[in-house]
C-alpha cells in the first residue's frame, strides 16, 4: 500500500512513519511536509534513506502538488497542521490556512481521486468538560482558534462524506507525548528546562486537566483506523489518563531527580480550557485498539530520549518564552 503522509516531519507524523516503515514491509510512504513549526528532518533520519520512503517538500494548501502526489497513492493521512494553541491566539491565520484550506485541498483531490483519506483531529474539539466525558456523538464546543479550526476541517469533511460519498475517516486523540515533539509544548519543554536546572513556567495554578497519551499508542490506533475503519466514521483516542499539569510537572521532576524549587507559577493563557475529556470505547471495541503503554514508563521513555537527543542553547531560550501570545500580530 502506497501512502501519503503529511506533516511526517512533526512530531506524530515521524513516529507514525518511523512505526509503520520499521514494524510492517507493506508499506511505501511519501511525506509531504512544508517545514514550518515543528517539522524536524532529525525526526526521520534513521530511514531517510529507505527505498520505502521518499520526502516531497511542499505546503498541502498546494493543489497542483498535492494532485500529483495522491494520484500516486492509495491513502492520504493528514497529519499536517498549526498545532500549538498558544500561537493560535497570538496569530490564527497559519490554522486557518494550514488546518481549514489545507485539509479541505487534501479533501475534495481525495473525493475526486476516489482515495481514502484520515483526518488526525483532536479532543480539543469538544471544548472543556467540568464534568463527563466526550463519545464520538458529543457536541463541539472548540475554546481556541486552534480547535476551532480542527473542528472546522472535521465538519468539512463530514460534509463531503454525505454529499459525494468520499471515503474519509476521522481520529481525535487526547494529548500525546513522546519522543520528537517540539519544545514548546509542556512535557519537552519541562524536561528539557529541567535538564539544564531553568525555571519551569506553569500557567496559572497548573490544574488544568490533560488526558495524555504515549504517542506510539496514538499511532497504532491511526493505524488500525486506516486498515480497519468504516468510512464516514470517527474514532476517539484515549489512554484514560487524566492528569494535571501540575502533577505532571511535579512527576517529571521526581524521575528526574529534580527540585520542585524548579516550578514557578506564570500569568494563565486566556481561554485556558479546564479539563478534555473523551471516552474509546468505540475504538476499542470497532477497531480492536488498546492502550499498551503506562504513563511513568512512557515518561522514563520520553525524558530518556531528550536526554540522549540535547537541543541548542538557542532552542532553550525559544522554549522560554512562556507567552508567545503576548507577540504582536
Ligand atoms: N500533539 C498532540 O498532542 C495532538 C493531539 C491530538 C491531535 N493532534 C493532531 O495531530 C497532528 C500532528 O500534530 P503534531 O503534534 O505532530 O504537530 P507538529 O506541530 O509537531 O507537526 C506538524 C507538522 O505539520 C507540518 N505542516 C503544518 N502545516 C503544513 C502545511 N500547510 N503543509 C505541509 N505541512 C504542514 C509542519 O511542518 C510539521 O512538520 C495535527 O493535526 C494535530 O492537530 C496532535
Amino acid at each position: 500500500m502506497k501512502l501519503l503522509v503529511t506533516g511526517g516531519l512533526g512530531f506524530i507524523g515521524s513516529n507514525f512513519i518511523l512505526k509503520l516503515l520499521t514494524e510492517s514491509s507493506n508499506y511505501e510512504i511519501i511525506n509531504v511536509d512544508a517545514e514550518l513549526f515543528g517539522a524536524d528532518h532529525k525526526n526521520l533520519s534513521e530511514i531517510k534513506n529507505s527505498k520505502n520512503y521518499q520526502f516531497v517538500k511542499g505546503n498541502i494548501t498546494n493543489k497542483k502538488l498535492m494532485e500529483e502526489q495522491i494520484k500516486k497513492c492509495d491513502a492520504v493521512i493528514n497529519f499536517a497542521a498549526e498545532s500549538f494553541v498558544d500561537r493560535s491566539i497570538s496569530d490564527a491565520n497559519p490554522f486557518l490556512v494550514s488546518n481549514i484550506r489545507g485539509a479541505f485541498t487534501l479533501l475534495d483531490i481525495v473525493t475526486k481521486e476516489n482515495k481514502r483519506m484520515l483526518q488526525i483531529s483532536t479532543d480539543e474539539v469538544f471544548g472543556s468538560l467540568s464534568t463527563g466525558t466526550a463519545n464520538e456523538d458529543s457536541n463541539f464546543n472548540p475554546s481556541s482558534p486552534y480547535a476551532a479550526t480542527k473542528a472546522a476541517a472535521e465538519l468539512l469533511i463530514n460534509s463531503y462524506h454525505i454529499t459525494h460519498s468520499s471515503d474519509v475517516i476521522i481520529t481525535r486523540c487526547t494529548n500525546n507525548y513522546g519522543p520528537r515533539q517540539f519544545l514548546e509544548k509542556l512535557i519537552p519543554k519541562t524536561i528539557v528546562l529541567a535538564h539544564n536546572d531553568k525555571k519551569i513556567p506553569v500557567y496559572g495554578n497548573g490544574l488544568n486537566v490533560r488526558d495524555w497519551i504515549f504517542v506510539d499508542d496514538h499511532c497504532d490506533a491511526v493505524h488500525l483506523a486506516l486498515e480497519k475503519g468504516k468510512s464516514g466514521e470517527s474514532y476517539n483516542i484515549s489512554a484514560n489518563n487524566e492528569i494535571s499539569n501540575l502533577t505532571v510537572i511535579k512527576k517529571i521532576l521526581e524521575l528526574m531527580n529534580k527540585s520542585e524549587d524548579l516550578i514557578e507559577f506564570v500569568e494563565d493563557r486566556p481561554g485556558h480550557d479546564l479539563r478534555y475529556s473523551m471516552n474509546s470505547n468505540k475504538t476499542m471495541k470497532n477497531l480492536g485498539w488498546k492502550v499498551k503503554s503506562n504513563f511513568e514508563d512512557g515518561l522514563e521513555k520520553t525524558i530518556q530520549w531528550y536526554i540522549e537527543n540535547p537541543v541548542s542553547p538557542n532552542d532553550i531560550t525559544k522554549a522560554l518564552e512562556s507567552t508567545p501570545w503576548k507577540n504582536s500580530n
